[in-house]
């Protein structure tokens, strides 16, 4: 066991499965099709960080505009709003919609287009976490980012870029990609190879209903449950039950 500092994440009962929690400062890639929670269990990080540890965060979207984001969170009761006038949460708009919200003070950025630079995202992440001091970041989810780069070399290249600025701001971070194929078969992404902690999210065919399973398929320094574990999302948010095997 390595006594590397240990970050709780807000989601009960990953922590056993983690044996602590996240190790502080790292960059963990959050892997799952769609509708299986990735953007509310990034969410759950950030506004349990905010809440229960006094750890300020920072929400980049690159699907959804500020208003709707709120509107889906505030189903759990976490009201995010609250900690952005107290500065302690700033939501950056990197959808490429943008927010029609005249009252938004986040500036517009044009993910998913051919002129879109990674640089300027990583320049409002900085900035950002320089003006409230953030713990904790979440960019949900990176699969546009990554696609504008055909050339696995270059893909590889920004997403280094990206994982080692994360890494060097010290805060603990959370990157959701879509699963592109499911099952016992799929591919692995060539993402979860560069990130330090991998954890996927599935929904899975059990007999003749349908299960929400996580797994952890990697954490850099620390010792894991590598079973897979059912989960639920409920208006508390996401819950997982580290002693239940699924199959
Ligand atoms: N109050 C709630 N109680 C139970 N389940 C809920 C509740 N609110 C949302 N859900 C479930 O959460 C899922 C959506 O979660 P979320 O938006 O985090 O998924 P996602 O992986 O980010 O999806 P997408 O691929 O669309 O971005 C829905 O499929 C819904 O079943
Ligand atoms: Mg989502």
């Amino acid at each position: 066991m390595s006594g590397s500092e240990r970050v709780l994440t807000g989601i009960p009962g990953l922590e056993e499965m983690l044996n602590g929690g996240f190790p502080r400062g790292r960059v963990i890639l959050l892997v799952g099709g769609p509708g299986t929670g990735k953007t509310i269990f990034s969410s759950q990080f950030i506004f349990s960080g905010i809440e229960q540890q006094n750890e300020n965060g920072i929400y980049v979207s690159l699907d959804e505009s500020q208003h709707h984001y709120l509107k889906e969170m505030s189903a759990f009761g976490w009201n995010l709003e609250k900690f952005e006038k107290e500065k302690k949460w700033i939501f950056i708009d990197a959808s490429p919609i943008g927010d029609k919200d005249p009252k938004s003070k986040t500036e517009r950025l044009t993910i998913g287009r051919k002129n879109f630079s990674l640089s300027n995202l990583i320049e409002r992440i900085l900035s950002s976490f320089k003006e409230i001091g953030a713990k904790r970041i979440a960019i949900d989810p990176i699969t546009s980012l990554v696609f504008q780069y055909p050339d696995i070399i270059q893909r590889r290249e920004a997403i280094l870029k990206l994982i080692e600025t994360l890494a060097e701001t010290g805060a603990t971070s959370i990157l959701t990609i879509e699963l592109k194929s499911s099952g016992l078969e799929r591919n692995v992404q060539l993402e979860e190879y560069l990130a330090h902690g991998v954890i996927i999210l599935q929904t899975i065919q059990v007999g003749n209903s349908s299960t929400r399973v996580i797994q952890i398929e990697k954490m850099r320094e620390v010792s894991i449950d590598p079973q897979i574990r059912p989960y639920r999302i409920t208006e508390r948010g996401i819950e997982v039950y580290p002693k239940e095997s699924v199959f």
